[in-house]
C-alpha cells in the first residue's frame, strides 16, 4: 500500500531512495517519485510504472541532493499515472509523500480551494501537502506546519516533508500507517519497512502511533503529537540485507518456496524441546494466560486467514478447544459474543494489515483473557499491541504471495494448539509424538519441494484454462483454499476451493474437459469418502491433478494425473502438502508470463482498509 523512503545525510542520497524504493517495491508498483534538496532547490522526478522506470528518468535528470523523500504508489484514489504520483508539491519548495488513505480529504479539498489552492493530481494526498504549506505560512517552521497539519487529518498515514528553506532536515510522522526511523553514521532515515533500509543501515527505532520525528544527518528527535519529546527504544537486526535479495532464483517467491526447511528449521529452533517448554516462545506472560483459556477467537486476512483455518482443525481435534476463526475485515464490523475464556489471537506476516489491527484494537472493549500475535516482523503494530506474541521466523518475505509466511504460521499454531491442549489434558506422550512430526518437517518441506520439476510438467497442462477448481477434503480444505488463491493471484486464472463433499451440491455443473479439478489426497481418515467425490468428477468429463501419497492408492489413468508424495504424518501433512501447490502456480504463472513477484492490482502489505 505504497512505500515511503527518506534520507537526510552529507553526501548524495539519491541511490539510497532508489534503493529504498526498489525494496519497498512489493507495496505498491504503479507508478514512483522522488524529491531532492539541493543548491538549486527541490528537484521532483516521477514516471509512472515501476522504480526501474524512475530510477532511469532520475539518473537522465542528474537528479541528487543531501536530503531527500521518495514514494513507490498502489493507486487508491486517482488512477496510476505521472500526475498521481508522489512526492506531491505545494508552491515550488514544499515536497511530501504519503501512505495511507485520508477520509476527511473532500471537505479539505473543497476549504483549500476557496483559499485559492489549485490542484494538480486526482489523490487525497495533494490537500496534505497544501494544509502544510498552509501552515508553514502560518508558523514559520516545517515541524510545527506538520505538527498542527495532522490535526486537521481524519485517516490512516505516514507522511513525510521536506522544505527547501530547511534544506538540512525532514519532517515525518505515524498515524495509522507504519513509519519506522533508520539509525546510521552521521545519516539518518525514514521508511515504511525497514527492509528498505538494510543496506545502509541495521538500527531502528520504530515510532509509535501519532509519533511525530524531525530528521537530521546527526540528530533524530521524536515528539508525541503536542511535540512534546519521547523516547523509543533502539531495535537492532542481525539479518544482512542479501535476505532480501534474490540470488540465484528467477523469483523472490521462488527463492521464498524453497526457504521453507530453512524459515521453519528457525522457527522452531530451541522452541520444541519438551511439552513443557513450548509455551515458552509465546512470551513471558503465556503461561498464565494459557492457564485462562476455554476458547479461542482466530482473525486473519486473506493467507492468513487459511493458517487460522487449518488451526482450527487442530485446535478441536488436538485439544479439544472450541475454536472460531473470521477474516479480519467482516469480524471488525460485526457484533459479536465473546465466550468466557476467550484468547484473541491475530496472524499476519507483515503484522501491519489494517482490517487484523482494527479488530485487535476493537479487542479492548471486551472480555479476552489476552492478546496473541502470531507474526513475522518483531516490532509491527500487532506484536507491539498484543499481550502475546509468537514470532515466525521466516525471514524477509518480498514476493507479494505470501508462501513461507503461510508455513512458519502453521507451525506456531500447531505450537499454540500443543501448548494449550497440555492446559486440557493432551498427555505429554501424545504431545511428544507431536513434536516428533514437527521435527520432521523441515526434512519432508525438502521432499515435497524436490518435485519441482514434475511439477513444472504438470503446470502445462493448466497455461490455457480459464478456471481451476481445488478440493480438499477436512484440515485439507483450508489447504485447497490456499492453493486456489496462490493460483488466482499469480497466474490470473480463476480459481475456486470447495470441500470436496460439497461438489454435489452445486459446483459439479461446473466441470467438463475445460475444468482442471485439483485435489489434495493425503492418506488420512477422508481419503475414501474424497475417492468418491473425485468419481463424480470423472464420470462429467473432468481432468484431475491428484497429490497423494503411495499408500493412498490412487493410480494415474485416462483423465487422472497423480503426483507422488512423500509420505507424512497426518497432523503436519497440510504444511507439507502447501508446497507442491505453491510450486504449482508458480510455474503457471511463470509459463502464462506474469509478473510473479508483483502481480497486477495488488500490494503485500494492505494497510488501508
Ligand atoms: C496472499 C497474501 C495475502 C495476505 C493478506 C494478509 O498471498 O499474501 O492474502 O496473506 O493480505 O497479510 P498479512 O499476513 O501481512 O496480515
Amino acid at each position: 500500500m505504497c512505500g515511503i523512503v527518506g534520507a537526510v545525510a552529507h553526501r548524495n542520497v539519491s541511490n539510497i531512495l532508489i534503493t529504498g524504493l526498489k525494496r519497498l517495491e512489493y507495496r505498491g508498483y504503479d507508478s514512483a517519485g522522488v524529491a531532492l534538496l539541493n543548491k538549486d532547490g527541490l528537484q521532483r522526478v516521477r514516471r509512472q510504472g515501476k522504480v526501474a522506470a524512475l530510477e532511469q528518468a532520475a539518473r537522465e535528470a542528474g537528479a541528487t541532493g543531501f536530503t531527500g523523500i521518495a514514494h513507490t504508489r498502489w493507486a487508491t484514489h486517482g488512477r496510476p499515472s505521472e500526475e498521481n504520483a508522489h512526492p506531491h508539491m505545494s508552491g515550488n519548495g514544499l515536497a511530501l509523500v504519503h501512505n495511507g488513505i485520508i477520509e476527511n480529504f473532500q471537505e479539505l479539498k473543497e476549504e483549500l480551494e476557496q483559499d485559492g489552492y489549485r490542484f494538480e493530481s486526482e489523490t487525497d494526498t495533494e490537500v496534505v501537502v497544501h494544509l502544510v504549506h498552509q501552515e508553514l505560512e502560518k508558523r514559520g517552521d516545517l515541524f510545527s506546519a506538520l505538527q498542527h497539519t495532522v490535526k486537521r487529518l481524519h485517516g490512516a498515514y505516514a507522511l513525510a516533508v521536506i522544505h527547501e528553506s530547511e534544506p538540512d532536515h525532514l519532517v515525518a510522522v505515524r498515524s495509522g500507517s507504519p513509519l519506522v526511523v533508520g539509525l546510521g553514521i552521521d545519516e539518518n532515515y525514514v521508511a515504511s519497512d525497514h527492509l528498505a533500509l538494510l543496506p545502509v543501515t541495521n538500527r531502528f527505532l520504530f515510532l509509535d502511533e501519532g509519533d511525530l520525528v524531525d530528521v537530521r544527518a546527526d540528530q533524530v528527535t521524536v515528539t508525541d503529537v503536542n511535540g512534546e519529546p519521547v523516547s523509543r527504544k533502539e531495535h537492532q537486526f542481525d539479518s544482512t540485507h542479501e535476505d532480501a535479495e534474490k540470488g540465484e532464483y528467477r523469483h523472490y517467491m521462488q527463492k521464498e518456496i524453497f526457504e521453507q526447511p530453512a524459515a521453519i528449521q528457525r522457527t522452531l529452533e530451541g522452541r520444541i524441546d519438551s511439552p513443557q517448554a513450548v509455551s515458552e516462545a509465546f512470551g513471558e506472560q503465556a503461561a498464565a494466560i494459557f492457564d485462562r483459556v476455554k476458547s479461542v477467537q482466530i482473525v486473519a486476512c486473506g493467507t492468513s486467514y487459511h493458517a487460522g483455518m487449518v488451526a482450527r482443525y487442530w485446535m478441536e481435534a488436538l485439544a479439544g478447544i472450541p475454536c472460531q476463526v473470521e477474516v479480519a475485515s467482516e469480524f471488525r464490523y460485526r457484533q459479536h459474543v465473546v465466550p468466557e475464556g476467550t484468547l484473541f489471537v491475530t496472524i499476519s506476516q507483515s503484522g501491519e494489515t489494517a482490517d487484523t489491527l482494527a479488530a485487535l484494537r476493537d479487542t479492548h472493549t471486551s472480555e479476552y483473557v489476552g492478546r496473541l500475535a502470531v507474526c513475522n516482523v518483531d516490532g509491527s503494530s500487532l506484536v507491539r499491541e498484543s499481550e502475546l506474541t509468537f514470532l515466525t521466523k521466516a525471514g524477509p518475505e518480498i514476493g507479494v504471495a505470501s508462501t513461507k509466511a503461510f508455513t512458519t504460521q502453521l507451525a506456531g499454531l500447531l505450537m499454540l494448539v500443543l501448548a494449550l491442549g497440555r492446559r486440557k489434558g493432551l498427555t505429554d506422550e501424545r504431545i511428544e509424538s507431536v513434536l516428533d512430526e514437527l521435527r520432521q518437517l523441515p526434512n519432508l518441506l525438502e521432499q515435497a519441494a524436490s518435485l519441482d520439476t514434475p511439477i513444472r510438467e504438470l503446470s502445462r497442462a493448466f497455461v490455457e484454462k480459464n478456471h481451476t477448481l481445488f478440493l480438499g477434503r477436512g484440515v485439507h480444505f483450508p489447504v485447497a483454499m490456499e492453493g486456489a488463491l496462490k493460483l488466482k493471484e499469480i497466474s490470473y486464472i480463476h480459481a475456486e476451493a470447495y470441500p470436496a463433499g460439497e461438489l454435489k451440491h452445486g459446483p459439479l455443473a461446473l466441470v467438463d474437459k475445460e475444468m482442471p479439478v485439483v485435489a489434495v489426497a493425503p492418506n488420512d481418515e477422508l481419503l475414501e469418502k474424497l475417492k468418491s467425490n473425485l468419481q463424480e468428477v470423472r464420470a462429467r468429463g473432468g481432468e484431475l491433478y491428484l497429490f497423494a501419497d503411495k499408500k493412498a492408492k490412487v493410480t494415474a489413468g485416462e483423465g487422472i494425473h497423480v503426483l507422488t508424495m512423500p509420505a507424512v504424518p497426518e497432523i503436519i501433512a497440510p504444511i507439507v502438502y502447501t508446497v507442491p501447490l505453491q510450486l504449482l502456480s508458480y510455474h503457471v504463472a511463470v509459463l502464462r508470463g506474469t509478473d510473479v513477484d508483483q502481480p497486477r492490482n495488488l500490494a503485500k502489505s494492505v494497510t488501508v482498509e
